[in-house]
């Protein structure tokens, strides 16, 4: 087993140009995304599983998140997208409680986050299942243990009932044949998919991707997007998937959410999205997956 399927983005890419830079900049000077923000109200589908409200997050001395207000809908798959180094990862921390605002309020299932005491927190993370950026398997376990582990440590189910469970996940995401594997003789689609199978094992209401697709070439991002669609359709829940990959987004966002400079720009259901007059969604949502990989990280 090799990591022959892992796919290096080109940094070569020069992308955004001149002219979408200024056109973003000026976007993210107005969030025209709060202006219609109604917390109180109901999405289509439902409630509200998640909401941000102004929330501001300085990391050496920058405003990673610079008020950032979004509400996420229950039973949906939502995708945050956004370039690299634009605080992807350092919203989905303040979403589980492994960091905190500075100011603002995240509230997740009616909660406030930074409000909750310690065992208030670990229960609700139990419920939200995470596949961070690179799998974070733990290296000297086997891949079943890696996914049996949220169930030993958090659950006293029977060892008996933990195979059983971690083997039907393993199933689920096509790793049946893998389990005795250690995590450096898998391929890092396999990696992703252990991971993914981790973050199912305790039935979480909510399942957050951080760039489930970073690292893949577009055959398995394709695959895995269909695996994260298949699973969504089987358990329901909500679903939030990180990523810069604007065909990810189109191919699996029912929800999308733009990321820039540590606000959310605009959010809105796909389909009005990505037929958007406004001139920073529509430049943004026109731009090539490669390029955008490659292009914005010299922005930051
Ligand atoms: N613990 C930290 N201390 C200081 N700065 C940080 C810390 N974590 C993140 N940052 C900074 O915050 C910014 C956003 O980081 P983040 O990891 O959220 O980006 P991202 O959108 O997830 O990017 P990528 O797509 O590359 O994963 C970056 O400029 C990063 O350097
Ligand atoms: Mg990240």
């Amino acid at each position: 087993m090799s990591d022959s399927d892992t796919f290096e983005d080109d940094p070569a890419e020069q992308w955004p140009d001149a002219d979408t830079q200024a056109t973003l900049d000026r976007a993210a000077e107005f969030e025209y995304h709060s202006e219609d923000l109604d917390f109180e109200s109901e999405h289509a589908n439902g409630a509200w599983s998640i909401r941000c409200h102004d929330v501001v997050k300085r990391l050496g001395g920058i405003p990673v998140l610079n008020g950032l207000n979004v509400a996420i809908p229950d039973e949906t798959v939502t995708v945050v997208l956004g370039p690299s180094g634009t605080g992807k990862s350092v919203l989905i921390k303040h979403l589980i409680g492994l960091m905190f605002p500075d100011s603002g309020d995240i509230v997740v299932h009616g909660q406030s986050v930074p409000k909750l005491t310690m065992p208030e927190l670990l229960k609700m993370r139990r419920k939200i299942g995470v596949l961070f950026q690179d799998g974070a398997l733990f290296g000297s376990m086997t891949v079943f243990d890696n996914v049996a582990f949220p169930l030993r440590q958090h659950t006293d189910t029977p060892e008996g009932k933990i195979a059983q469970i971690v083997r039907q996940r393993l199933a689920d995401v096509g790793l049946s044949d893998a389990e005795r594997f250690m995590p450096s003789e898998l391929s890092g689609g396999m990696r992703k998919r252990a991971g993914f199978a981790r973050a199912l094992v305790m039935e979480p209401d909510i399942v957050i991707f951080d760039e489930p697709d970073s690292g893949l070439d577009p055959v398995r991002t394709a695959l895995l997007c269909e695996l994260i669609q298949e699973m969504h359709a089987a358990n329901g829940g909500t679903y939030i998937v990180v990523t810069h990959d604007i065909a990810s987004a189109r191919r699996i966002g029912e929800y999308i959410a733009l990321l820039w400079r540590g606000r959310i720009v605009e959010a809105g259901d796909a389909e009005k999205m990505f037929s958007s007059e406004n001139p920073f969604v529509r430049q943004f949502l026109s731009g090539s997956a490669e390029a955008l990989a490659g292009g914005f990280a010299s922005l930051r």
